[in-house]
């Protein structure tokens, strides 16, 4: 049940409306706290009266309500909560988030949040199946944002198709869903992401190819399987997810530092292609050119995170799994490497050139275990991470 959850309600402006005031009833009989905010146009079809008298609490409406923000900032207001349900979600509410508008409270707390949002769309058919709102609707998936319906059926202008919202029984279940009702609810996983810079100067430094595609894609798949995900970042491309615990770091020593302030966990996830060397003795002047003379860089190694979480520490988590990019002899190279390191499972990963895997959206991977390896066909990096994740959740049993 959403228990003792805290639930920031936005009510969109749409006919629709009508059944929030419903939802917010369900919602409080689970055990829920929800408070409402209630847009301009949601204010033309429900009360702020009836939403407060249903909610038990005030209703907040508006960014400028200078007592408001006095009380309780929009940020914090948008951070308090356990999770932002969008309902009726508008399309014109839905292009605001997609385009991270933030002229008003509920656009506002949407795009100062660093919780999970979930939306429950309410508009006329036309409108879902506008290219305009499919454009919204995928980049709003692929930021994270969590859907549930619309319906099709008939609707309240007349017309027959998608864009009903759900019923508040289906908004309630889905909202139990993304408070972590999965296999891994009550867990905890720390995942690594991205590349590290390592400093050859305040302005230069060494890094790779990485994009944190496979790290992220990790730590969505954990996360919606109801894990508490720490996400321990390098400088990555791909934006780190909703709903984790974001820990951003630039060097091999700082996300080593990081992983192990963030012990204890059940599982590990080494996805980040840490530098296997930093410059020792970076300058903290930036080096300028001297005549012709080339500068000499010295390399000293870096910790191995992998292998310092799997072999020191009583803390260790009871599934370590590390990622393996190699360019030849695959299954040869990451089967020494997983007995090396000492972790329980590699990833490994052909990331020769031609491959497409460093910076692309699909990996070809094989999956080394203490039972041997597996041959993955090709698929999309969001699809490895899916499997893996079923696989981590069923190896915690
Ligand atoms: O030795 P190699 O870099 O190929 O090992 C890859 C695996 O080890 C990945 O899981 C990576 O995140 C992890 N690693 C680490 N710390 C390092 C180097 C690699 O955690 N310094």
């Amino acid at each position: 049940m959403a228990g003792s959850r805290h639930i920031l309600l936005i009510i969109g402006g749409g006919i629709a409306a009508y059944k929030s005031l419903e939802l917010i009833r369900r919602l409080r009989e689970t055990g829920a706290k929800v408070t409402p905010v209630l847009t301009r146009a949601g204010a033309e079809f429900v009360t702020p009266l009836a939403v407060s008298a249903l909610a038990g609490v005030k209703v907040y409406s508006d960014l400028f309500d200078l007592t408001d923000e006095a009380e309780m900032g929009h940020i914090e207001l948008s951070r308090a909560a356990d999770l932002i349900v969008v309902a009726p979600a508008t399309a014109d509410l839905m292009a605001k988030m997609a385009a991270g508008l933030a002229g008003d409270l509920a656009s506002t707390l949407l795009l100062a949040t660093d919780k999970r949002v979930l939306v429950a769309p309410a508009m006329n058919v036309r409108m879902w199946d506008h290219p305009a709102n499919q454009r919204n609707v995928a980049q709003l998936k692929s930021d994270g944002v969590l859907f549930v319906g619309p319906n099709e059926g008939e609707m309240a202008c007349g017309e027959f198709g998608p864009g009903r919202m759900s019923e508040p029984a289906e908004i309630v279940a889905a909202v139990e869903a993304a408070l972590g009702q999965g296999p891994l609810a009550g867990r905890h996983v720390v995942v690594t992401s991205g590349p590290t810079h390592e400093p050859i100067d305040p302005v230069r430094y060494i890094a790779n190819r990485s994009s944190g595609a496979q790290g992220t894609a990790m730590a969505v798949a954990l996360r919606d399987l109801g894990a508490r995900v720490t996400f321990v970042t390098g400088p990555a491309v791909v934006p780190p997810p909703q709903g984790v615990e974001v820990v951003r770091v630039e060097t091999a020593a700082q996300m080593l530092a990081a992983v192990q302030a963030a012990m204890p966990a059940d599982a590990a996830v080494f996805a980040a292609a840490v530098a296997d060397w930093r410059v020792e003795g970076a300058s903290d002047r930036k080096i300028k050119k001297d005549g012709g003379k080339l500068p000499t860089l010295n390399f000293t190694e870096n910790p191995d995170i992998l292998a310092t979480v799997s072999t020191k520490g009583p803390a260790r988590p009871s599934l370590v799994v590390g990622f393996a990019a190699e360019t030849n002899d695959v299954e040869a190279n990451a089967t020494a490497k997983r007995a090396r390191k000492g972790c329980d499972w590699i990833v490994a990963n052909d990331v020769s050139y031609g491959s497409g895997v460093m910076g692309g959206t699909d990996n070809t991977v094989t999956l080394i275990t203490d039972a041997g390896a597996e041959h993955w066909p090709r698929m999309g990096k969001t699809a490895v991470a899916t499997e893996l994740a079923r696989r981590i959740a069923a190896a915690l049993g």
